[in-house]
């Protein structure tokens, strides 16, 4: 019961701050509630637990993704999480030590990574609210990310419009639409953007 108590608690402040982040900065922040843990666990499922490479994430805000990354099995210091605001994540390297926070801009990803987090990932996991940023810039990033996956392995980005937030470029490309969610607020699409194998 203390625990539940507990849980209800953070989440209520972790709420708190995300509604005060959009209020700061409503255009980065792009939301009007952090994502649902539903909607974090779908995303993270994506993640390959016996690869031997890092996850990288991008606008962690309070954590949700980060979390349901964590409890997908993965450890902390395998994550490289990168998020613009001081804010959250002071508050975020404080409640999931060992994850690798980064202050950065995630549309100029390759400065915002330090030498030591490496040039490849098992998979990229966004929060980012895509639809806030011109088209140009949008696919300039998933091109960005998907320089730093395997061939095959996705880019995992969710958004609240009925279609992907990046349109098709089947030469560079490919899009999935891997999950509806119904219980997010607003409820959500979670799309994967990678490069086939052959
Ligand atoms: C829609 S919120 C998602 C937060 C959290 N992942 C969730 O699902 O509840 C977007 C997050 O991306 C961050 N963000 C926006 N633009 C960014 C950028 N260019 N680089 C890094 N983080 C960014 C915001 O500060 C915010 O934390």
């Amino acid at each position: 019961m203390h625990r539940l108590k507990t849980r209800f608690a953070e989440k209520f402040d972790d709420e708190i701050r995300f509604i005060k982040g959009m209020m700061s900065r409503p255009k980065t922040v792009g939301a009007i509630a952090p994502t649902s843990s539903r909607t974090a666990r779908a995303m993270a499922e994506a993640v390959d637990v016996n690869s031997r490479l890092p996850v990288l994430e991008l606008g962690p805000g309070t954590g949700v993704i980060t979390r349901a990354i964590l409890q997908h099995g993965v450890e902390p210091s395998r994550i490289f999480s990168i998020e613009y605001s001081e804010d959250f994540l002071s508050h975020l390297r404080v409640k999931y030590p060992g994850v690798n926070f980064l202050h950065g801009d995630a549309f100029d990803v390759f400065n915002a990574l330090p030498a030591h987090a490496g040039r490849q990932f098992d998979c990229v996991i966004s929060g980012i609210p895509l639809l806030n940023f011109p088209m140009e810039a949008r696919i300039r990033l998933i091109e960005d990310l998907l320089d730093l996956v395997p061939r095959g392995r996705p880019v995992v980005q969710f958004s609240y419009g009925p279609v992907s937030p990046v349109i098709a470029k089947p030469e560079s490309y490919r899009i999935k639409h891997h999950h509806f969610i119904v219980r997010n607020l607003p409820p959500a699409q979670i799309w994967h953007y990678y490069r086939p194998v052959s």
